[in-house]
């Protein structure tokens, strides 16, 4: 009797164990998110709207627009990422996020001079070259989130993708 009931009490704790391991396995949407994380869930959204025209052959008002607003919105966010959330014991996450910054930026200037002749080739660049900063800093944190953000890309970085290296 003793033996079923120290029995029975077994199988609750297992079961108890085995949803709190699930519960502890939940995606991250469903747990507290970081205030980094909200922030960067804001640069993704103004990025996507960026790479989602990047392979256009021509850009309407209206794409110079998203592109311009889009850049200038990352540079905001970014320069609050450098500020709030800076990790002086991280030399290359600090280089990166000054990359992302520059880039962004490079970016609006190009949206600026939209009219001259290979503006759209250096906005298309300018998201690949911002591509590489998500990417490369990610990749230097171990974080691996563009699978489930973009499926069927399986990683950040594309086989014929080249490190730009960070500048000094
Ligand atoms: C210098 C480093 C760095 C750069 C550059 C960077 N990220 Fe991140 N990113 C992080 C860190 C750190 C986290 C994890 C934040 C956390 O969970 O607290 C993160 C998380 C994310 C997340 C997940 C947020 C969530 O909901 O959990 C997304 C989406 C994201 N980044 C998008 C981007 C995009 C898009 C870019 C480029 C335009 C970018 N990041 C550039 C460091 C970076």
């Amino acid at each position: 009797m003793l033996r079923k009931a120290f029995l029975a009490n077994l199988i609750v704790s297992i079961f108890g164990l085995v949803t709190y391991c699930f519960a502890e396995d939940l995606p991250k949407s469903e747990k507290e998110k970081s205030e980094l994380a909200k922030v960067m869930d804001e640069i993704d959204k103004y990025y996507k709207a960026v790479e989602q025209i990047s392979g256009y052959y021509k850009y309407s008002p209206n794409d110079w627009k998203v592109i311009s607003e889009s850049s200038s919105n990352i540079a905001k966010l970014a320069k609050i990422v450098i500020r709030k959330f800076s990790r002086p014991d991280d030399q290359k996450y600090q280089d990166l996020n000054k990359m992302m910054l520059a880039e962004s930026e490079k970016m609006f200037e190009v949206a600026n001079r939209k009219d001259e002749q290979g503006a759209l080739e250096d906005a298309q660049w300018q998201v690949r070259r911002l591509r590489q900063t998500c990417a490369l800093c990610h990749k230097h944190l171990g974080i691996h989130i563009y699978p489930q953000l973009y499926p069927g890309k399986k990683d950040e970085l594309q086989p014929e993708q080249v490190e730009i290296p960070v500048p000094k």
